[in-house]
This record gives C-alpha cells, sequence and structure tokens, in this order.
C-alpha cells in the first residue's frame, strides 16, 4: 500500500528519501517518484516498473540539481488511475513549484476538481490526488504560507488521507496532514522527517509524534509545530517505537516470508511470555479493561481481515467453549455498514498485524459509536487501532515484512486463545484441571511449532511434487476449518492458484460437483472429535478420483492408509491445534510458488497494509 517520506534541512534529502522509500516497498506498490525542491526550483523523477521503480530513482539520483532543501517521497499502490508514470506521485500543480504526496482516497475529487478547471487548473493525471496539488498553488497565490494553505484545502477534503507538501514558495517546509491514514512527523539532529509508516524512519529517530486526525503539521529544520483545522497550535504527541533495524532484515534466509515462518516459535513465546504462566495464571497488562467490565460483557464480536480474520474464527471456537461467551465472527469491511446491534455489554475485538487497516479501523470506530466495548489486538504498538481501541491485545511477532502474513497470524491465534483462557478463568467456566492443561497446551505450542518446522524439507518436497497443480480444495471440520480457510489463501496469494476452502460437511451441497481426477483435495485430518467425519469426507472425494493430500498427526497410520500424501504435524491438543496445522500449509504455498518463480515477498496485487477500501 502507498508510503510517504518527506524530508528537511538533510545534508543530502535524495538519499534519505531512497533509504526511506526502500525501507517502504514491503507494503507493497507499483509506481514510486520523488520530488526535491530549493528556492528556484523543483526536481521530479517518477517510475512505474513495478518492482524495480526504486532502481530507475537511485539510478537518476545524480540528475538532481544541487542545494535541494527539502523532499517527498512516495510508493503508490493504484486506486484511482492505472499503475502508469503519469500517475505515480509526487503530484503537481499547474506552475511545477507544488508537489504533494497522498495516501488514502479523496473521495469528493471530481467536484473539487470541476472548480479547479473552471478557475483554469489544467491535471495531467486520473488520480483524485492531484487535486490537492492544484488546491496548494491557489491557496499559495493569495499569500498563505505552504501549511497554512493545506490547512485550508484539508477543510475541503471528504474521505481519508495522509497529505506531504514540498513548495519552492517555501523551500524549508513540508506541509503534512492527515485523516485516518497514519503519518508521522520527527526530528533528529535538526533535520525534519515525515514518514507514513515507523518502518520509513527505523534507524533514523526515535523521537517520533504521531498526528492526530485533522492536523496539520509544518515541518521545518530544527522544529515541527501542528495546528488544528481552526488554525489554533496543538501539542504533539509522542509515539512509542518498539522495534529495531536489525529485526527488519532477512538474516540470511532468501526472503522474509521464509525468515517469517521459522520465526514462528519466537514469536509465539515473546507472545506468551510473561503474559501466561505454568500455573494457569495470566495478565493481560495493556487490557485496560477493569475485571468488572469483563465480567459484564455478555457477548464478543471479532472483526478483522483476510488471515486477521481467519484467525478471528479460531479465536471464537476457542471463546465460546471454554468462556461460555456468545461470540461471532464478521468481515471488518462488512461489519462497518451493517448497522450491527450492539450495547454497552458487547466486546468487539479488533484484529489486525498492522493495526492500519482501514476496513478494521472503521469497523472499531463504528462500534465504539453504537456504545460497545473495544479491543484492539494487534501487532505495532501505538498503531491507529491501538490508540483508538479501549484496550489492547499486542502480539509479539516483531516486524513482518513478507506481504503474505504468517507469524502474525500464529501469534494472533495464541494471543486469542490466551484471551478466551483468560475470560475463561474469571468466569470460572473450566475445572481448574481443564484449565491448568490448556495453559500448559498453550506454553507447549511455541515447541511444536519448532518440531513443525522442522518437517519443512518434507514439506516443501511434496510442493514441488504438486507445483503443477491448477485448482485444489482445501477441506476442514470445526476447528480444521479456519486453518482450511487460511491454507487456501495462502496457495492464491503466493503460488496464485485457484484455491477454495470448505466446511468439509457443505461439500455435498455443491463443491462436490467439482471433483473429479484432476483436482487436489487437502484435508485437514488432524486427530479430534470430527476426525472421522472428515475421513468420511475424504472417502468421497476419493471416490471421484480426487488426488489426497491430508494434513494429519504423526504416526495415524488409519489417516496416511486412505491419503495419496500426507503432511504431519506433532500431536497437538485439538483447539490449540490450527498455529501448528498452518505451517505445513504455508511451507505448501511457499514452496509451489518458488517453483513457479513468483515473488514470495511481495506477491503480485498483493499490499501488506491495505489503508484503502
Ligand atoms: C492484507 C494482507 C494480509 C492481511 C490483511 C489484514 O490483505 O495482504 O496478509 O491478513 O491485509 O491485515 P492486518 O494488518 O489488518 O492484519
Amino acid at each position: 500500500m502507498c508510503g510517504i517520506i518527506g524530508v528537511t534541512g538533510a545534508p543530502d534529502p535524495m538519499q534519505v528519501l531512497l533509504d526511506a522509500l526502500a525501507l517502504l516497498e514491503y507494503r507493497g506498490y507499483d509506481s514510486a517518484g520523488v520530488a526535491l525542491v530549493n528556492k528556484a526550483s523543483l526536481w521530479r523523477k517518477r517510475d512505474a516498473l513495478r518492482g524495480h521503480s526504486l532502481d530507475t530513482l537511485r539510478a537518476a539520483a545524480g540528475e538532481a540539481p544541487s542545494g535541494m532543501t527539502a523532499g517527498v517521497g512516495h510508493t503508490r499502490w493504484a486506486t484511482h488511475g492505472a499503475a502508469v508514470e503519469r500517475n505515480a506521485h509526487p503530484h503537481c500543480d499547474c506552475s511545477g513549484a507544488v508537489a504533494i504526496v497522498h495516501n488514502g482516497i479523496i473521495e469528493n475529487y471530481q467536484e473539487l476538481w470541476d472548480k479547479l478547471k473552471a478557475e483554469g487548473h489544467t491535471r495531467s493525471s486520473e488520480t483524485d490526488s492531484e487535486v490537492v496539488a492544484h488546491m496548494l498553488e491557489r491557496e499559495i497565490a493569495t499569500g498563505a504560507g505552504l501549511a497554512e494553505a493545506l490547512r485550508r484545502c484539508v477543510g475541503e477534503l471528504r474521505g481519508d488521507f495522509a497529505l506531504a507538501a514540498v513548495s519552492t514558495s517555501e523551500p524549508e517546509v513540508i506541509a503534512a496532514a492527515r485523516r485516518t491514514s497514519p503519518l508521522i512527523v520527527g526530528l533528529v539532529d535538526g533535520t525534519g522527517l515525515v514518514a507514513s509508516d515507523i518502518a520509513a524512519l527505523l534507524g533514523t529517530t526515535r523521537t517520533l509524534f504521531q498526528l492526530a486526525d485533522d492536523e496539520i503539521a509544518e515541518v521545518r529544520p530544527g522544529s515541527i509545530s501542528v495546528v488544528g483545522l481552526d488554525g489554533h497550535a496543538h501539542e504533539l504527541e509522542p509515539l512509542e517505537v518498539a522495534w529495531d533495524i536489525v529485526a527488519a532484515r532477512r538474516d540470511g534466509y532468501d526472503d522474509f516470508m521464509s525468515k517469517e515462518i521459522h520465526e514462528q516459535p519466537r514469536a509465539l513465546r515473546d507472545t506468551l511470555m510473561g503474559r501466561l504462566h505454568a500455573d494457569g495464571s495470566s495478565e493481560l497488562e495493556e487490557l485496560s479493561l477493569t475485571d468488572a467490565e469483563l465480567d459484564e460483557i455478555d457477548r464478543v464480536v471479532f472483526v478483522g481481515c483476510g488471515s486477521a480474520y481467519y484467525a478471528c474464527l479460531s479465536g471464537r471456537i476457542a471463546l465460546e467453549h471454554w468462556a461460555r461467551v456468545p461470540a461471532e465472527v464478521e468481515i471488518a469491511s462488512e461489519f462497518r455498514y451493517r448497522d450491527a446491534l450492539l450495547s454497552e455489554r458487547t466486546l468487539v475485538v479488533a484484529v489486525s498485524q498492522s493495526g492500519e487497516t482501514v476496513d478494521t479501523l472503521h469497523a472499531l470506530r463504528e462500534a465504539k459509536r453504537s456504545g460497545a466495548r473495544t479491543i484492539a489486538l494487534t501487532n505495532v504498538v501505538d498503531s491507529l487501532l491501538a490508540r483508538e481501541a479501549d484496550g489492547v491485545l499486542y502480539t509479539r511477532a516483531g516486524p513482518e515484512i513478507g506481504v503474505a502474513s504468517t507469524k502474525s497470524h500464529a501469534t494472533q491465534i495464541a494471543m486469542l486463545q490466551l484471551f478466551a483462557l483468560h475470560l475463561a478463568r474469571r468466569r470460572g467456566t473450566l475445572a481448574i484441571d481443564d484449565y491448568r492443561a490448556i495453559a500448559k497446551g498453550l506454553l507447549e505450542l511455541p515447541g511444536l511449532v519448532e518440531q513443525a518446522i522442522g518437517q519443512m524439507e518434507v514439506y516443501l518436497e511434496l510442493a514441488r511434487r504438486l507445483a503443477e497443480v491448477q485448482d485444489v480444495y482445501f477441506l476442514g471440520r470445526g476447528i480444521g476449518y479456519p486453518v482450511a480457510l487460511e491454507g487456501a489463501l495462502k496457495l492464491k496469494e503466493l503460488a496464485y492458484v485457484r484455491a477454495e476452502a470448505y466446511p468439509a460437511g457443505e461439500l455435498k451441497h455443491g463443491p462436490i460437483a467439482l471433483i473429479d481426477e484432476r483436482a487436489v483435495v487437502v484435508a485437514v485430518a488432524t486427530r479430534g472429535h470430527l476426525w472421522d467425519k472428515v475421513m468420511a469426507n475424504i472417502a468421497e472425494v476419493k471416490a471421484r478420483g480426487a488426488t489426497v493430500v491430508a494434513l494429519c498427526t504423526q504416526h495415524d497410520q488409519a489417516t496416511e492408509a486412505v491419503a495419496d500424501h500426507v503432511l504431519e504435524i506433532p500431536e497437538v491438543a485439538e483447539l490449540l491445534s490450527p498455529v501448528v496445522a498452518i505451517v505445513p500449509l504455508q511451507a505448501l504455498a511457499y514452496g509451489v510458488a518458488r517453483v513457479r518463480g513468483n515473488d514470495v515477498d511481495r506477491p503480485r496485487n498483493l499490499a501488506k497494509v491495505v489503508t484503502v477500501e
């Protein structure tokens, strides 16, 4: 998804922009660009060669005139207008004196553009973003400073956005503003910085501030001032940063995805550490809800997108089973428009690795508006979701760079299970022995995931054998169904293989019509109370000629006997199984993708963080 960087007062502003854009690459982009200003001129370079745009910018660095004072840079993920150079950011005004970069969507851009057109402005892109450059041109012409001009513009904009602008009229200033989309400002040794993502500033500065909605910042070398929409000065909100740049490197793995799959035991240990004790007691320090508030909850609604949504499906099963609290799961983009019936006794748990996914953020806001209590379950300390929710549950997966979620998905499930256990203990819904057995099982998960990862070569070998597959059907029941969904998603995202997941019991209500000898069926058939039902479903697809891959408990001869191939995992308690069972499916998708030559870290058309609807 789009990334923003701005710099003023650095000896080599172009280098700062290039370094930051490289750190933003992981969000996914299809074009990139930079603009630099001094008093006399504005220099801009853009490129839309997907995956190579940053190389083009690096190669052009020498062309930038010397003595440039400030600049902005952007990685774009196309929404309005194709991924071509003229639509890449930065966008300029008619005179070429103002350059802006923008994340998000300006909903009323057509209306604004009609006005600008009538005033004689001409546009050179199909984007919604460009209107802002022309609006700034209009305001600067009336004598306004850059930040004041941006303040006036922001009042006219509808939608979610983060904006940064530079102009030859005030060549030492970056003006920045945001609504919903995140934007951070910071200072280091006299250099002023603006970025959409902490990752862009890792290693640069720890003195960072988060802009609030509808705040406008004027960033100069050595100073930052912020005003609200009404022009009154605001205090800056310091931002806590928990990550280290070293952790964001590949550490000798071929790609981030492989590194992140292997990091899962560590990520799970860190997530549970200090929160769950061997005696079964738990502490969820950032939860912020009092015990009395927790006890009043009579319904839980989980919301999330993509893999986070699938983690919620696993979490719901644990919560209902252990804590006996009615729970629902909904895709965030559906929930936000559903006019859901919530009360102050409803707890809405919004799950998002990034804490920035716009649909999840809006779902949380919708829940708050309806009076529900809210919790953010996120991997990013101080992210927007974390700031806006009543309480937080942090996963401690560390930075996840690969676009497809792996360690963050695993830690989301473990954290949801821990939360379910926490509620069960408060409510006394489990016998003490059961409670302790679950706690013990949770603490053993990192070791079991490690054992599964120890089988990586076996999993990858099967992936290589299945690399030509065209259609794959994933089946699962009960706790195995979310695993099937996540396995199918991984195969789609990474290997670009048609993959669908079905609750195995639904097979005979339609999907079985698709099964013939060309189909590959991956059945989640680990031991649990629905194992024999899944076996019956395997028999149904085998009878129609499908090739069956059984994901099963190791040494399970009964399952192995009916399958064409097996993906074995260590024995694990049924409700705790998803975190372990997902490992071979991650490996399957990864292996098929690698054989096909796909970019596993940056799959086509996908973005790590989806900050538009
Ligand atoms: C994108 C990513 C997925 C991720 C989803 C939700 O679609 O490609 O991997 O699961 O967003 O992201 P979040 O940051 O909210 O967990």
